[in-house]
């Protein structure tokens, strides 16, 4: 098994490393734009191998595809974080440049890869990286709801004063404001959330992990990356060890929850072909509706990325 991590930034690195002591794969490529940095921080892993005890080999590339060649998944962190002020939308430009060099690249010496992107804005990017690859869209997916429960998962067992192992949740819609955490699909230990907690309690923590990138973003002047380095290694990890785990992933969509044309985060099983399967929940109408806004929201900013390839 072969993995490239694609940005050896913040949020690669950390996911490569997680990779790595995971034993998710013989070996791990890092590459990054950047001369040495790549290179660099895969040795400095790579001697963490003796100490943490795991044989994956680590190497880096500057820039240089072919050392990725024959990988089974590639995680794309390429591109530029939020600063306090931005929004992930307004990294649009830039890094849809760089999302779709780095696409061609990857699909040039790995034409059967599956592909999981990280870079901002989330949905759209995974749109970009879907358009270039030319791959069939069960392997192109984009990594946000697994980081944005997480940071659900934590802050209700913070208030409950639980374990965050045993909260189950799921959450829909794009990688922004308009996100949808469902408290109707929340449970402790399969008890649902709301013997735990009042509306007035569980409102504040769904409008805190809206904002929970942003919340980051303003303590450190850039995005987080231990989080979500660590959901995207989740992802790798129930697609190479084939666990059809059932994760709130960003998909393509072709009529489920009656959107269509669009990547959207919506619950599936992971597996070994990638998107196995899309899980369709039985929303009520004020659930539909927010899907909706967020749906209204993910296409505006793919519109953008549309009009840029004129
Ligand atoms: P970073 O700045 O630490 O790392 C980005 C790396 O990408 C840099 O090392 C840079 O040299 C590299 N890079 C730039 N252009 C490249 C190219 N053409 N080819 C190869 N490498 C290139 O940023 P960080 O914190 O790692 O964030 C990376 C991206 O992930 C950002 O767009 C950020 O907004 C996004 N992000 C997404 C999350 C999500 O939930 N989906 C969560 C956290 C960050
Ligand atoms: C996050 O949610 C900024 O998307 C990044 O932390």
């Amino acid at each position: 098994m072969k993995i490239t991590v694609v940005g050896a930034g913040n949020v690669g690195a950390t996911c490569a490393n997680a990779i790595a002591q995971k034993e998710l794969a013989n070996e791990v490529i890092l590459l990054d734009i950047k001369e040495g940095i790549s290179e660099g921080k895969s040795l400095d892993m790579w001697q963490t191998a003796p100490i943490n005890n795991y044989d994956t080999r680590l190497r880096g590339s500057t820039n240089d595809y072919s050392v990725t060649e024959g990988s089974d998944v590639v995680v794309i962190t390429s591109g530029l974080p939020r600063k306090p002020g931005m929004s992930r939308d307004d990294l649009i430009s830039t890094n849809a440049t760089i999302v779709k060099s780095v696409t061609e690249n990857i699909v040039k010496y790995s034409p059967d890869t599956i592909i999981i992107v990280v870079s901002n804005p989330l949905d759209v990017m995974t749109y970009c990286a879907y358009l270039n690859s030319k791959l069939p869209s069960s392997k192109v997916m984009g990594m946000a709801g697994i980081l944005d429960t997480a940071r659900y998962r934590a802050f209700l067992a913070e208030e409950i004063n639980c374990s965050p192992k045993d909260i189950q949740a799921m959450l829909l819609g794009g990688h922004g404001d308009t996100m949808v955490p469902l408290p109707r699909y929340t449970t402790v230990s399969g008890i649902p959330v709301t013997e735990f907690l009042d509306e007035d309690t569980l409102n504040p923590i769904i409008e805190r992990t809206k904002k929970g990138g942003g919340e980051i973003v303003n303590l450190m002047g850039t995005s987080a990356w231990y989080a979500p380095g660590s959901a995207a290694a989740q992802m790798v990890e129930a697609i190479v060890r084939d666990q059809r785990r059932i994760f709130p992933v960003c998909a393509w969509l072709n009529g489920e929850y009656g959107l269509k044309n669009i990547y959207l985060g919506v619950p599936v099983i992971l597996g070994k072909n990638g998107i196995e399967e899309i899980i369709e929940l039985k929303l009520n109408d004020s659930e539909m509706k927010l899907l909706k806004d967020s749906a209204n929201a993910v296409k505006d900013v793919m519109e953008v990325l549309d009009n840029m390839k004129q």
